[in-house]
């Protein structure tokens, strides 16, 4: 009798599942590739959807979407945008034609890096848009200020703790796959697809103690971290209470405290490494303080 606590069972139930999941992914594709007029192959390759790749299928991510990704990213002519899995480039194309970006593509197989490079050449985009033949678990893109994924969950798992070490504020969008508990800092989409965007969080998690507050009050503060979410205490002349409101978007972390008079003050600082500066704001004054990691 089946048993879900049978080994073999449990094995043939998850194969079950992932065959069942990519046969669907690959139909759902296959829906993209029609919806997909911009398909760029040419008389040199012929790139046909759901082709094999080193570890992941290619399958073009469709026109809209990409334009909804590069949005969603708030792309623009100051960017650098790494395309991970380039396919036939045409995200690093639109990265460069669209918005103005700089672009890398990082492409395994011979034959479409060849061709996403032809097509770079053929939209005369060869001053900003690089192709790479290579693979994206060894190529350096840690100077990528946006990044863009059409992978497979595993892979975006594997991925991520690169992803979570890149600078604060690098921004991250991927087609149809999420990164589990990294909860997106937004859901996008289009009517067919959805899409996931992040914001790579500063690493701000451990104690502070914060300079410049008013009154010369003696202001400690202790942060605990779980990507974007943050959470903790500011301690005023040794009085402690919780952060009220504390937010980190990329380096931009914000929070709010009551002072001894009663008075809340909203805190804005950047992160930069074990050093932050930014303002306190008060009834319409802003002063300057800053922030040392406490060792
Ligand atoms: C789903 S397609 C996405 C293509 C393109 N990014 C887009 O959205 O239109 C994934 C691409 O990744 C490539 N690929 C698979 N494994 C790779 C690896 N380890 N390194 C680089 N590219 C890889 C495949 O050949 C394929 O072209």
């Amino acid at each position: 009798m089946f048993s879900l606590t049978s080994g073999t069972s449990a094995r043939r139930l998850a194969t079950a599942f992932v065959v069942i999941g990519a046969a669907l992914w690959t139909v759902s594709a296959a829906a993209d590739a029609l919806r997909n007029p911009s398909v760029m192959g040419d008389e040199i390759f012929q790139p046909s959807v759901g082709q094999a790749g080193k570890d992941v299928i290619w399958v073009p991510t469709d026109d809209e979407l990409v334009r909804v990704m590069l949005e969603a990213a708030n792309v623009t002519p100051n960017d650098l945008v790494f395309d991970l899995g380039a396919g036939d480039g045409k995200i690093a194309i639109a990265a460069a034609r669209d918005f103005g970006a700089t672009s890398v593509g990082i492409e395994y197989n011979p034959d479409m890096a060849a061709l996403a490079q032809r097509n770079v050449e053929r939209a005369n985009l060869t001053d900003r848009v690089r192709i790479i033949r290579g693979d994206i678990f060894e190529e350096d893109f840690s100077n990528a200020t946006v990044v863009t994924l059409y992978l497979l969950p595993h892979l975006n798992m594997k991925l991520r703790p690169t992803l979570l070490d890149m600078r604060p504020g690098t921004r991250i969008v991927s087609n149809s796959f999420d990164m589990q508990d990294w909860r997106a800092d937004e859901v996008i989409g289009t009517e067919f697809r959805t899409g996931y965007f992040w914001i790579v969080p500063a690493k701000v998690a451990g104690d502070w103690s914060l300079q410049g507050m008013a009154e010369n009050d003696q202001v400690d503060l202790t942060l605990s971290q779980r990507f974007q979410e943050v959470d903790g205490t500011v301690s005023v002349n040794g009085v402690q209470q919780a952060l009220i409101e504390p937010t980190l978007r990329g380096d931009n972390l914000s929070f709010a405290y009551i002072d001894r008079q009663g008075n809340e003050r909203l805190v804005e600082l950047k992160v930069a490494g074990d050093r932050m500066a930014g303002q306190m704001n008060h009834a319409g004054v802003s002063v300057a303080v800053s922030a040392a990691r406490v060792q």
